[in-house]
């Protein structure tokens, strides 16, 4: 009999990609995705515990979802990295929670529903897989898509003082070129038009793995795929970011020109204790490079304010940094101390009053940025891949502009998969308003 599964993801973009290889895997086991939970015979909550605000969400949805349990008897479980840190505790926690699956054991997934539905267990599977098994599963999209993420990587060595993910993802490990390969091939035959490069630190790629191609490398051979017109890929760290890495952004037709390049602090002595590994002069020069090889790439970036012992000088020297290279969105947090990492030992911990009008200075000085770099570009054409129906309206569609900036422009679904010319006429803080020039059917 089929059986539907209800999936809520809260997280990072490695955690949807995750969401998605888990409902590949559940197809294989007759269960068919719900976006109903109350009609769902099993409700998964995937979430990240990089930074503490999606903590608070899986217990806000494990309380709206214990009368799944009680009406229907549906089963409940958790994945992701909070899974994986909480492990036994979460079961112990939740007395109706029957499955707690860590980052590494998706694949089992199977085999663990058979474990509840027979023999009437509560199961958590966190062990590690050295095999990098997990990393095997691969995406088949159910319904026509126009982009996805591909993870061709997981895990972290870098163990930046204040960052979980080592812990809860484990060490750097690769995929084969050969399977990403493959299933970039895939999901073009299938209509995907985009595909997004997964990993902590795609930078890493291919390191551990015998005669496996480098990073730049994999980008080429995807670069030559056909029916991919564009690929992106997250997240680089500016300390194993090569120069060959670089040149890619001039050579490559298809690699949009758009980086995420997270510098986390402007401050020299705060990144020291981050353990970093650059400096704010070195990641300075790159993004010269960068810029010297297409005049209007696209930056990105994540910061984090706060970090134990951040003084209101080096807060100074993140807004400067912010200030002088003007990226076009940043991403930025307030610090959160996390288990196992050395920087929630620190004792000169910021006070949270504090870190939250750092943050809000921060937030709002760059979002001038944003609105004045969209607004530059009013007048302009570019080309759209068009994604779908708009949010704002219904008479209108929603696509992105190679630099990853989001337009909505008149247009019916018919344009979906399809690459336009729009030029821009209106610019919002966070989007852009645009009408058709032209429409390829190629991009
Ligand atoms: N506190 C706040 N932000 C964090 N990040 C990672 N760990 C923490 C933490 N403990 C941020 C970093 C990273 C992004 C994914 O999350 O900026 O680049
Ligand atoms: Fe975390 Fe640092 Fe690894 Fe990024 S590079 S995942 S911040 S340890």
């Amino acid at each position: 009999m089929q059986k539907r599964v209800y999936i809520e993801t809260y997280g990072c973009q490695m955690n949807e990609n995750d969401s998605e290889r888990i409902l590949g895997i559940l197809a294989g086991s007759n269960y068919l995705e719900t976006g109903e939970a109350r009609e769902a015979d099993l409700v998964l909550i995937n979430t990240c515990s990089v930074r503490e605000k999606p903590e608070h969400k899986v217990y806000s949805a494990l309380g709206r979802f214990k009368e799944l349990k009680e009406e229907r008897g549906a089963i409940i479980g958790v994945a992701g990295c909070f899974a994986q840190q909480e492990g036994e505790r979460l079961l112990k926690k939740i007395p109706y929670l029957d499955l707690v699956i860590g980052t590494h054991a998706i694949p089992q997934i199977p085999q663990l529903l058979q474990r509840i539905e027979s023999l009437g267990e509560r199961v958590c599977e966190t062990g590690f897989d050295r095999d990098g098994k997990y990393l095997s599963l691969t995406v088949s999209p159910s319904k026509p898509k126009v982009k996805s993420y591909v993870t061709i990587m997981q895990g972290c060595n870098h163990f930046c003082s204040y960052c979980i993910v080592p812990y809860v993802r484990g060490r750097e490990k690769s995929r084969s070129s050969h399977e990403v390969i493959g299933e970039v091939r895939r999901l073009a035959d299938a209509g995907v038009k985009e595909v997004c490069l997964l990993g902590q630190n795609v930078n890493g790629y291919g390191k551990g793995r015998e005669g496996e191609l480098n990073f730049s490398e994999l980008l080429n051979r995807i670069d030559e795929i056909e029916g991919i017109e564009r690929i992106r890929f997250t997240t680089s760290h500016p300390a194993d970011l090569s120069e060959e890495l670089i040149e890619a952004f001039s050579k490559l037709r298809k690699l949009c020109r758009h980086i995420h390049l997270p510098f986390q602090s402007g401050s020299n002595r705060i990144l020291k204790r981050m353990r970093r590994g650059y400096t704010k002069e070195s990641y300075l020069e790159q993004i010269e490079s960068l810029r010297k090889i297409s005049r209007s790439i696209a930056i990105t970036s994540d910061v984090i304010v706060g970090f134990p012992g951040e003084e209101e000088e080096d807060f100074k020297n993140t807004l400067e940094l912010v200030e002088n290279v003007r990226f076009d969105d940043i991403f930025s947090f307030k610090y959160s101390p996390r288990r196992w990492t050395r920087a929630a030992e620190f004792e000169d911990q910021v006070e949270e009053g504090v870190r939250h009008n750092r943050l809000i200075i921060l937030q709002g000085i760059q979002k001038e940025i944003t609105f004045q770099k969209n607004l530059d570009l009013v007048g302009s054409v570019g080309e759209i891949l068009v994604e779908g129906r708009s949010k704002q309206s219904d008479r209108e569609v929603s696509g992105r502009t190679r630099s990853n900036k989001i337009v909505n422009f008149e247009g019916d679904l018919n344009l979906v998969g399809k690459s336009v010319s729009v030029q821009i006429t209106k610019a919002y803080p966070h989007s852009l308003r645009g009408e058709i020039h032209s429409i390829s059917d190629c991009g």
